[in-house]
């Protein structure tokens, strides 16, 4: 995409003006532009108000804001409202509303309460987005265009009803082709479970016992290609009309869809970045986790990203969070521009008065009166505007890439092993360990390029392919530095077990240098491994590795398998290749890592090394531009870094809670 399109668009608010009597939207748009605002985002569920009649539709709302708005210079998204279809069309059609996991039917009153692959609601769908891009489409005021919101969000169990198992069906056969290769790679003559024909699968609801591996493995991918057909459903209509970028608003680490799939279908990615969640504290949010969650939105695209939704008050629907702390909402949205967010929009502009979001709070209270949540961030967004035209498309340069493997996830949610264990947050995990130490990272899916990073980490790569397994030989080959965890290459890619040697099997055992001949799963037992002579916690599972021509790098401390290896290298072609056994804990692998970074310019720097100070970087190709992030309630001293030059003027070497400084190094 061309990053000039939006060059002059750094800030930007999610506005709801059919909630709010008309007289009243001069007085939003001239406090907006007080505020620093360039964007707003408008009618993602708004569908009712839009078409209140089948086929009588009527923009003419949008059209008067879109007016207005433009007198203050503001651009607009435009979200397609998919989210929440109307009343009549749900009478009409009773069937869009989804079915959850134990075959009941979930109904109209929330949001979400469509099944994507109802065949009324995608034409109904499609005779909206077709009236709306094309009104739309020619207004220079209109900017961009989201799609639905959020999607996933709310369908975690949902649907499975009689049209998604249709669809199941037909996606398995273009899957498997025949009905016999579809029961060898389900394993179903286990449990009397063989198919004679696709039409006796079913979408998988509730069972009497535990489930097929593989076939829920098939479920879960078939659902995440559902929702990005239902995206690319509205994106090929609107490209029908328009050529202006098309985006979606991300979770995170939500992992109903594939959101590197989702992302080949936008113009750019955005997030909603929510710190606060409903958490009572703020201290039981892992500043690392924040930040993975970022990371991982950059990339999805590999390129800077919008956040849609920035948390601008004290969250909350029926349960409320804290109100985050003088200066903390300011600090968040920092991180989500040092992280590389190019535009930060604030949801919401102002707390709603109906509906289950009145205390999901804003920018504005109720009263529309601005109090500290518009003043701090205010004084933020003047101060930060310069800089955001800045650095706009600038990346981080990283040598670390964290492979995260949507598959992986899918398949150990399904079989966790252990009931504490959990894909996602054995990667947060490691990504934590890099955090404390400064150390960049970018996230990789497993059909990334590899070449350009001196370390990859690849937590527990359960499912293995003969591509896969290729791809990591070749990259220690060329020199890489690899690191495996627990369970990887257990399974195959249909989810079933690798007979071709003892674990991690096939080529990994080359790779790695060992063999794994027994496990265990640590049930309610803390255990210890010993790595240069000292004793750390692990949990979780215990590989035990015998080698074989991999050194070792720590033993256990305990149990039956005391003193042998648990974590260990094997020199492979140009590269290493370090296993890790175990679910170690973050001492340990801080450790680790110190270690093997002494061997990869990894650029620790202890200087750096403040608790609960963040330091992160975007450069372009002059400059690189550092932001100190101070997470804690209290002042930190610190000293900057040869070269590095104070970027605002007023910034000292003391950083106040929740205060960020930005230098700039010339490269
Ligand atoms: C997001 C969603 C918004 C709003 C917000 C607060 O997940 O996209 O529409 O619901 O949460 O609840």
């Amino acid at each position: 995409m061309n990053l000039s399109a939006y060059e002059k668009i750094h800030f930007g608010v999610d506005y709801y003006p059919e909630h709010w009597p008309k007289e009243r939207w001069k007085k939003d748009a001239t406090l907006m532009k007080e505020l620093g605002i360039d964007v707003i985002r408008i009618a993602e569920f708004s569908w009712s108000k839009y078409e209140p009649e089948e086929g009588k539709y009527d923009f003419s709302l949008i059209d008067e804001v879109i007016e207005l708005m433009s007198e203050y210079e503001f651009k607009i998204i435009l979200g397609t409202p998919s989210a929440a279809p109307p009343a009549w069309l749900i009478k009409k059609y009773p069937d869009v509303q989804p079915i959850d996991y134990e075959g009941k039917r979930r109904h109209f009153g929330g949001r979400h309460h469509a099944c994507q692959s109802n065949k009324h609601l995608r034409d109904y769908i499609d005779k909206y987005v077709n009236r709306f891009a094309d009104h739309f489409s020619d207004n220079e005021n209109v900017f961009g265009w989201q799609i639905d919101n959020e999607l996933g969000n709310s369908h975690g169990d949902l649907c499975y009803c009689d049209s998604c198992q249709e669809e199941f069906r037909k996606w398995l056969k273009n899957k498997y082709g025949t009905i016999n290769e579809l029961n060898e790679k389900w394993g179903t003559v286990f449990w009397s479970q063989g198919y004679r024909d696709f039409d006796e699968i079913i979408a998988p609801k509730i069972t009497v016992t535990g489930r097929n591996p593989s076939q829920i493995l098939d479920w879960k991918l078939f659902c995440s290609d559902l929702i990005v057909d239902f995206h690319k459903h509205q994106s090929s209509i609107i490209r029908r009309y328009s050529d202006k970028p098309i985006t979606h608003n991300f979770m995170g680490f939500a992992n109903k869809v594939n959101y590197f799939d989702l992302a080949e279908d936008l113009e750019f990615v955005s997030h909603d970045q929510y710190p606060g969640l409903f958490h009572t504290d703020f201290l039981h949010v892992r500043n690392s986790d924040l930040a993975a969650a970022l990371d991982l939105m950059r990339g999805t695209k590999k390129q800077p990203y919008w956040i849609m939704e920035q948390q601008s008050g004290i969250t909350g629907w029926e349960i409320m969070g804290r109100s985050p702390k003088p200066g903390q909402l300011s600090l968040w949205a920092g991180q989500s521009i040092a992280h590389g967010a190019d535009c930060v929009v604030f949801f919401r502009w102002r707390n709603c008065i109906y509906g289950t979001e009145q205390y999901w709070h804003g920018i504005l209270p109720h009263s529309g009166i601005p109090g500290r949540n518009y003043n701090e961030l205010k004084e933020f967004i003047n101060k930060f505007k310069p800089l955001m035209e800045k650095i706009k498309g600038a990346m981080p340069q990283n040598k670390v890439g964290i492979v995260f493997s949507y598959n992986q996830e899918y398949a150990l949610e399904i079989q966790p092993h252990h009931p504490d264990f959990s894909y996602t947050e054995q990667v947060k995990n490691y990504y934590n360990a890099f955090h404390s130490l400064n150390i960049p990272v970018d996230f990789l899916s497993e059909d990334s390029d590899f070449e350009n990073y001196n370390l990859i980490v690849a937590p527990s790569q359960y499912l293995m392919s003969d591509k896969l397994e290729d791809k990591y030989c070749e990259y220690v080959n060329q020199g890489g530095q690899l690191i495996l965890t627990m369970r990887s290459g257990v399974k195959d890619e249909n989810n079933i077990c690798r007979t071709s040697g003892s674990l991690p099997c096939g080529r990994l055992t080359e790779l790695l240098g060992i063999e794994i001949l027994e496990y265990d799963c640590l049930r309610d037992v803390l255990g210890t491994v010993v790595f240069e002579n000292k004793n750390y916690d692990v949990d979780i599972w215990a590989d035990i590795l015998s080698l074989r021509t991999a050194k070792e790098l720590a033993t256990y401390g305990f149990e039956y398998y005391q003193g042998e290896p648990s974590i260990t290298v094997n020199e492979f072609g140009r590269g290493k290749a370090y296993y890790i056994g175990t679910n170690p804990s973050k001492e340990l692998l801080i450790k680790f890592i110190k270690l093997i970074g002494e061997d990869i310019d990894l650029n620790l720097n202890s200087k750096l090394l403040i608790d609960g100070v963040e330091f992160v970087s975007r450069q372009d190709e002059n400059t690189e531009y550092i932001f100190a992030l101070n997470h804690n309630e209290k002042t930190v001293s610190f000293e900057r870094l040869e070269g590095w030059v104070d970027y605002f003027e007023e910034q000292s070497s003391k950083i106040k809670p929740y205060q960020i400084n930005v230098y700039k190094k010339s490269l």
